[in-house]
């Protein structure tokens, strides 16, 4: 264990999620009620090496709970990859006094984490992502926000589809991950669900699926399709070409990243980040936070990095029988 912090850093790292201010909040509300200072960090990385550093106080993290994307703002930083630049990464730290540092964000952003804990800053992580593809935990802060924003809008296309007998086309974001696909496949009750885990390319197996559940007497057909698998416009103009069936793609792209966050997602983010201020305060470094069988739990940042996390095959299928008919 190394020493304890004294003052902590935080920053948000990578795509911004809905749940990342109530995380934050709690983070510095936690440090501060234990005799921490707290610094924010803006722009991930970024703002690091341009020491873009805040002093936070309890006043400062107010009125953020139910606000969306991050009031430290985010940003992707290539260079943060070099050896050179994360060494004078942990030096910026040092010359702030900040000897603990919390990164909220997704599996990138932990490996920059692990580099700084490396050169001697105590690091812990928080899942900050929509996409719910990090490993070691069951919950990332924004999934189920993001989630329900996608399930509102697919509700409003499949109202239209089915006044108009169309197949619509949904692409919801995961570039490479299809969670939320795979739940609003089942919660919008989607007829396919195309996801780059799963996809074998095969669109006359789509084509005949249509055509099946028209003769059921469907009067719509709701594909939702993942970014990572894209080309939503290519394939309802060749949808419509092979089927004879109207077809139209939406792709509701951002607004699954902004807005208010949702019960479940202030409140774990709230729990993880007290508890990544609980595990500095101990002396903990090279940490990330997640949740798991109802607990919120932590592992060795490497350990962390190393979990594979497939899609849930059993959730697949019931999507499939539920459609089925
Ligand atoms: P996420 O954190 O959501 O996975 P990214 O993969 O874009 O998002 O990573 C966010 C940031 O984390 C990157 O822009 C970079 O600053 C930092 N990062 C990513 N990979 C590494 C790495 N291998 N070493 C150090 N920092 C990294
Ligand atoms: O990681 C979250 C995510 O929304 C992915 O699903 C998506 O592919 C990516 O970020 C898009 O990021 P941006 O448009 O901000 O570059």
């Amino acid at each position: 264990m190394a020493n304890k912090v004294q003052t902590i850093g935080v920053l948000t790292s990578g795509g911004d999620a809905p749940g990342m201010n109530a995380a934050i909040r709690a983070v510095v509300r936690t440090a501060l009620a234990a005799g921490m200072k707290v610094k924010g960090i803006k722009r991930g990385y970024a703002g690091l090496l341009d020491e873009d550093i805040v002093d936070m106080d309890t006043r400062s993290v107010a009125d953020i709970l139910q606000r969306g994307g991050t009031i430290l703002y985010t940003a992707r930083c290539l260079e943060f990859k070099e050896a050179e630049v994360q060494k004078r990464g942990a030096e910026i730290l040092r010359k702030h006094g900040i000897d603990g540092l919390v990164v909220i964000g997704g599996d990138g952003s932990f490996m920059g984490a692990s580099k700084l804990a490396a050169l001697g800053i105590n690091t812990v992580g928080l899942p900050g992502t929509i996409d719910l593809d990090i490993a070691c935990t069951e919950y990332t802060i924004g999934f189920d926000t993001a989630v329900n924003t996608a399930m509102e809008a697919i509700d409003k296309v499949r109202d239209t589809s089915t006044s108009h007998e169309r197949c619509s086309i949904i692409e919801v974001m995961g570039r490479e991950a299809g969670y939320i696909a795979l739940w609003c496949g089942v919660a919008n009750g989607a007829e396919d669900i195309l996801m780059v885990e799963k996809y074998d390319k095969d669109e006359q197996k789509i084509i005949d699926n249509i055509l099946q559940k028209k003769k059921l007497g469907k009067k719509h057909h709701i594909i939702i399709n993942a970014e990572g698998v894209g080309d939503s416009y290519g394939m309802a103009k060749r949808i419509e070409a092979a089927t004879g069936i109207e077809t139209r793609a939406t792709i509701i792209g951002h607004i699954q990243r902004g807005g208010s966050p949702t019960a479940r997602d202030r409140v774990y983010a709230s729990v993880m980040g007290a508890k990544a201020v609980d595990l500095l305060a101990e002396g903990a470094t090279n940490r990330v936070v997640g949740y798991r069988n109802g607990e919120v739990v932590d592992f060795d940042i490497q350990e962390a990095l190393g979990m594979h996390k497939g899609i849930d095959e059993y959730m697949y299928e019931t999507s499939k029988r539920l459609s089925r008919q």
